[in-house]
């Protein structure tokens, strides 16, 4: 495939189990302090039908860990056989997983303890190069991501959860001096690009393959849209005028009685928003979160805009005009760091709308990576050439117009779960995810 960028590190076997011990190990601590923050109390609850109790995604965790790095790569004999079907996830839907015999909390805890500690005993010994599942580290980078991405899916758990707050967060960092004055939307060039890695030795299936996609040019918002200018839509009466809504999303909007934001509240003259457990005046110049698709496509109607392609958001995050060719994030090749994006469950809220210019893509806009999750109006499905690995279930039953695609990862996300290439999906009505938008318009549409 022409103009991607060479990502493959050259680590020796060395360098790579010292990653896999790293990023194996940050996931864990993440999972930890999520699940000893609550009491048992709570992690037996069920704080939301949309979501698991907490102790089910501990176990199910180390159940997965166990499947593919003791079984599928060592060729062990199950644990506990007799747990398997609980924690598939494929069998038992989150509405139904309280009523499961779950492993208690010091069960759950105790069984993680000994599959990782198998696992870094099969780390001190596996071939690299011995099998497609092993190649590159990419079963432990696969495992390492699944913990990651619970690890996001529980901290909705905490946003959903009532009572005293329990997580601690450090503030994020004030929009730089240059952020009042950053345009509104900046210029991302026409011609092919490269979407898609078949380089990079952790990418998911569904981010396989690389393949040319010709993107006309287009204008893109520079940052996530704010809510501040979310709040002008809900005053302009955005949510009671059906012109701004698909007909699904007008239909959903009525029966599901929505009017603002998830989590936003109004009080007096003001919005408020709750997060972990704090009330709070919603704050203008921070990225909208908690949004569904329909609100996102709503808005950006309001606005005489549309959601970005998901190709479109691509290139806006990683092409490179200069050289032609796909960065793997919107700064360059280089891991994501703190001054580049707001990722890792740090801040536990977005950056004010223009921060991070480090972080910048070429075409200037700013935030594509971390803050919030982005809806793009695409639908998920697979790229040209797409093979489905190591199993179906992890993209490939997903694929179809019911579930739309969002890119760049939130404040929740671990880094090691976090590419240019990566995509999320979920259903159009879904608000507990860290989700918000950006939106663009075509070329075309300024001759109009
Ligand atoms: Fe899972």
């Amino acid at each position: 495939m022409t103009g991607e960028a060479t990502t493959r590190e050259d680590l020796n076997a060395e360098a790579l189990r010292r990653r896999i011990v790293t990023e194996l190990a940050a996931a864990r601590d993440r999972t930890t302090l999520l699940t000893t923050t609550v009491d048992d109390r709570d992690l037996t609850t069920q704080h939301s039908p949309l979501m698991s109790p907490l102790v089910w995604d501990l176990a199910h965790i180390a159940n997965q860990e166990e499947l593919w790095l003791l079984r599928e790569v060592d060729y062990a004999a199950p644990m506990r056989p007799e747990i398997d079907s609980l924690y598939n996830a494929f069998e038992h839907p989150r509405a139904t997983r309280p009523s499961l015999p779950l492993l208690p909390p010091d069960e759950a805890r105790a069984y993680g303890h000994e599959v990782r500690g198998r696992v870094l005993d099969v780390l001190e010994r596996v071939q690299f190069n011995a099998s497609q599942l092993t190649s590159g580290g990419f079963s432990f980078g696969m495992i390492a991501q699944h913990e990651a991405q619970h690890d996001e899916t529980m901290l909705a758990t905490h946003q959903l959860r009532r009572g005293a707050p329990v997580l601690a967060a450090a503030a994020p960092p004030p929009a730089p001096p240059d952020a009042p004055g950053l345009p509104r939307e900046v210029l991302v060039p026409g011609g092919p690009f490269t979407m898609g890695t078949s380089t990079e030795p952790w990418a998911l299936d569904n981010e396989r393959p690389a393949h040319v996609v010709r993107v006309p040019a287009f204008w893109l918002d520079t940052t996530p849209v704010t809510n501040a200018a979310y709040a002008q839509f809900i005053a302009d009466g955005g949510y009671h005028d059906a012109r701004w809504w698909t007909a699904a999303g007008w239909d959903h909007r009525q029966r599901a009685g929505l009017s603002a934001p998830l989590f936003w509240r109004r009080e007096g003259n003001q919005w408020l928003r709750e997060s972990f457990g704090v009330t709070a005046p919603v704050v203008p110049d921070e990225p909208v979160l908690h949004v569904c698709w329909y609100e996102a496509d709503a808005y950006a109607r309001w606005a005489g805009r549309r959601l970005p392609t998901e190709a479109e958001w691509e290139k806006a995050a990683r092409h490179d005009p200069a050289s032609g060719r796909s960065r793997r994030y919107p700064w360059g090749d280089a891991d994501p760091a703190a001054e580049l994006a707001n990722l890792g469950q740090v801040h536990l809220r977005p950056a004010p709308a223009g921060s991070y210019p480090a972080g910048a893509a070429p075409c200037g806009a700013r935030q594509l990576i971390g803050d919030v999750w982005e809806w793009t109006s695409s639908d998920f499905s697979p790229y040209p050439g797409f093979k489905a690995w190591p199993y179906r279930e992890y993209s490939e039953v997903f694929f179809g117009p019911e579930y739309k695609v969002l890119r760049g990862g939130a404040f929740g996300v671990s880094p090691v779960a976090c590419r240019g290439t990566f995509r999320n999906w979920d259903y159009p009505i879904r608000r507990q995810i860290f989700a918000g938008f950006r939106t663009a318009r075509s070329i075309a549409e300024e001759s109009a």
